[in-house]
């Protein structure tokens, strides 16, 4: 058993968590992996049980428990009945420049806003069924798209090959504000429609351009880790604020003791678990946004696909000249690698905003935006939506029966009035029975994507512990099959202690 106490302490620890404000379960998987992958802790050495660390360092033992699936997630470290031990093989996707560049000083390299980044998937993983928050690839209709793209390129001019608008094309930004008032009931103007290269480009906008270094953002808990990971590069400080079945519930000293300049919710269809804003919570957090001198950014992902009646009002619109920045995308509406998605805002802020974008964005893309502009006018885009609205509800149907059949556990299904996906909730964690992180590593090795719920929680595992599965991009005939391979992968976490 290697002696851990020269490379960690508990005030060490303690005082790396408080200075860079990050959980501590994050700064214990950084230090070992650090160890690691310079060679201070060397393969084969077997690491103490997390129950002795967590006594030792005065830490809780589901910390140890995050740092040791994370590193054995990233190939650092194999456990097993014997222990967890330092993996003989370095993690494959270092190479030998990012290995030395760790050698000579990770900290060095980067700045404290990335440090702790590190997310590599490929296209394909995205493609496994049960992957989150990819929509029917199958379905999309590509003669209308390639017919369209090559009108689009076949009309352009060389004298539009310069730099284009930096808040996008003037024919997009119209036929975007056209569709939004009537499907969404949002207010707005082409002017302040602003084309970007979609939600994640549209969340490091806002941060930039709406608070300072150092602000307060209040993110949903459990929430999406692509708004985290904006406002963390933005220097941001967050402020996780629980989410309930009535949408994201501030207590009410917060506004006064974390008082937010960005407030980050996805109303419509909350991500990841699916509930969907009250009107009264709605008000009142506008409300009180317009007093505290907030933004609220509405991210309304994928509400196009609402399956229990019509989609409901975007909150933009519920309130004039309501204290907020309304957020879309075309990754789930026409498909992620189109990178299209827009910022509509507020008419106060719309003309500063451009000139800011002016400043911060160099427009181009014109085909695809053309191309776009063309499939919405032209009717085809409230046309797939009309499809795959129906298709979703037959797939999320299928999806349901098959867990229903063959789902050995207690276990809640959550969300599915709407979107891509559904949540399944295991057993508490805290009894030790079911990791939602080692089913869906298991999950992942038989060529499943589904995603831990507690990835979705700000500091890793925090009571929930489930599975966030995408159903969109899966056919229906197909899900029977997919659920019993999750099934035999939930089998090798939890062995004989569940009776199938
Ligand atoms: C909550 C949420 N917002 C936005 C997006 C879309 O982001 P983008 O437009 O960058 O593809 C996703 C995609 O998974 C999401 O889950």
């Amino acid at each position: 058993m290697v002696d851990l106490n020269l490379l960690l302490n508990k005030a060490a620890l303690k005082a790396q968590a408080g200075q860079r404000r990050l959980p501590t379960q994050r700064v214990l998987y950084e230090l070992l992996q650090a160890a690691i992958a310079q060679g201070r802790l060397q393969a084969g050495a077997a690491l103490p049980a997390s129950r002795e660390l967590a006594h030792d360092l005065g830490v809780a033992r589901n910390s140890v428990i995050y740092a040791y699936e994370q590193l054995a997630a990233e190939g650092y470290v194999q456990s097993s009945r014997q222990g967890t031990f330092v993996a003989a093989v370095r993690p494959g996707h270092l190479d030998q420049h990012e290995r030395d560049s760790v050698v000579l000083d990770s900290r060095a390299l980067l700045s404290a806003r990335v440090r702790t980044c590190d997310r590599r998937r490929t296209p394909q993983d995205d493609l496994r069924p049960f992957m989150p928050g990819i929509p029917a690839l199958d379905a999309f209709p590509m003669k209308v798209w390639q017919r369209l793209s090559d009108r689009a390129a076949r009309q352009g001019e060389s004298s539009e090959l310069g730099y284009r608008w930096s808040t996008g094309e003037p024919e997009l930004r119209q036929v975007i504000a056209t569709y939004l008032r009537a499907a969404r009931g949002v207010r707005c103007h082409p002017d302040q429609v602003m084309v970007t290269d979609g939600t994640q480009h549209s969340l490091a906008l806002c941060a930039q351009m709406l608070a300072d270094v150092g602000d307060t953002v209040w993110i949903e808990h459990p929430g999406y880790g692509g708004a985290r990971s904006a406002f963390s590069q933005a220097g941001l400080r967050q402020v996780p604020v629980t989410v309930d079945a009535g949408g994201i519930a501030p207590p009410p000293m917060l506004w006064q003791t974390d008082t937010p300049r960005l407030i980050y919710t996805t109303p419509s269809h909350q991500y990841p678990l699916g509930s969907v804003l009250t009107l009264p919570r709605r008000l009142s957090l506008i409300e009180q946004a317009r007093q505290a001198g907030a933004w609220i950014l509405e991210d309304d992902y994928d509400s196009e696909f609402r399956h229990d009646g019509p989609p409901l009002a975007a909150m933009q619109g519920q309130v004039s000249d309501a204290p907020v920045v309304y957020l879309g995308t075309f990754s789930k509406s026409m498909f992620p690698a189109l990178r299209l998605g827009f910022i509509v805002w507020p008419s106060a802020l719309a003309d500063r905003a451009a000139g800011v974008a002016g400043e911060l964005i160099r427009g181009g893309r014109t085909i695809e935006q053309r191309a776009l502009a063309a499939f919405i006018d032209e009717g085809h885009f409230t046309r797939h939506l009309r499809k795959m609205r129906k298709l979703y509800a037959e797939r999320q149907a299928s999806l349901r029966d098959a867990l229903m059949r063959q789902w050995p556990l207690p276990g809640v299904v959550l969300g599915g009035q709407a979107g891509l996906h559904l949540v399944l909730s295991l057993p508490p964690d805290a009894s030790g029975m079911v990791s939602d992180q080692a089913v869906a590593r298991a999950a992942y090795a038989q060529g499943l994507s589904p995603r831990p719920l507690s990835m979705y929680s700000t500091g890793g595992i925090d009571g929930f512990n489930g599975l966030v599965m995408g159903y969109a991009n899966t056919p229906g005939h197909m899900m029977q099959a997919h659920v019993q391979t999750l099934v035999a992968a939930l089998g090798e976490v939890v062995g004989d202690r569940v009776a199938s």
